[in-house]
């Protein structure tokens, strides 16, 4: 499904510079059609994304978030996406806490050649999103959740 112009919901994309922004651009340079709610925000590494990244995207207003890195063992940096994996999965039981649709979230690998993975991923969260609907606001003891989170070392 794609969106129709001014049907648009927020979704945010992060995705590591190595693979899946390159997916991306292979899925774009082969002119392969993709929803246009997506806004991707290019990190270094998947292991680069604090989950508070994700969560302060959904606490302003994202109706989805979407992080995408490198395939297990092809991580530019090792083991970048290792470390994700495992802050984004604690993540996901975290939005469950705070009261957040965990749906609304979701981490993946597409690698530089994957253009019509890209496609296929885009095409299904946004999908996923849409039956979903506009993200319900936050609440503000959901806000205070998040914002202790946010105030713990690490
Ligand atoms: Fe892509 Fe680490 S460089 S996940």
């Amino acid at each position: 499904m794609s969106a129709a112009p001014g049907n648009e919901l927020r979704i945010i994309g992060f995705l590591c510079n190595w693979c899946s922004y390159g997916g991306a651009d292979t899925a774009g340079v082969g002119r392969m059609t993709q929803p246009t709610d997506l806004r991707i925000i290019r990190v270094p590494c998947s292991g680069r994304i604090d989950p508070l990244f994700v969560l302060k995207a959904l606490v302003n207003g994202a109706d989805g978030v979407l992080v995408s890195g490198c395939h297990p063992r092809d991580c530019h940096y090792a083991e970048g996406n290792f470390y994700a994996r495992r802050r984004l999965e604690v993540l996901k039981r975290f939005l469950q806490v705070l009261g957040i649709d965990e749906r609304r979230f979701e981490y993946t690998w597409v690698s530089a050649s994957e253009g019509q993975r890209w496609q296929e991923v885009v095409q299904k969260f946004t999908e996923r999103i849409h039956e979903l609907g506009p993200a319900p606001k936050i609440t503000p003891d959901q806000m205070a959740m998040a914002e202790t989170m946010a105030a713990q070392p690490r």
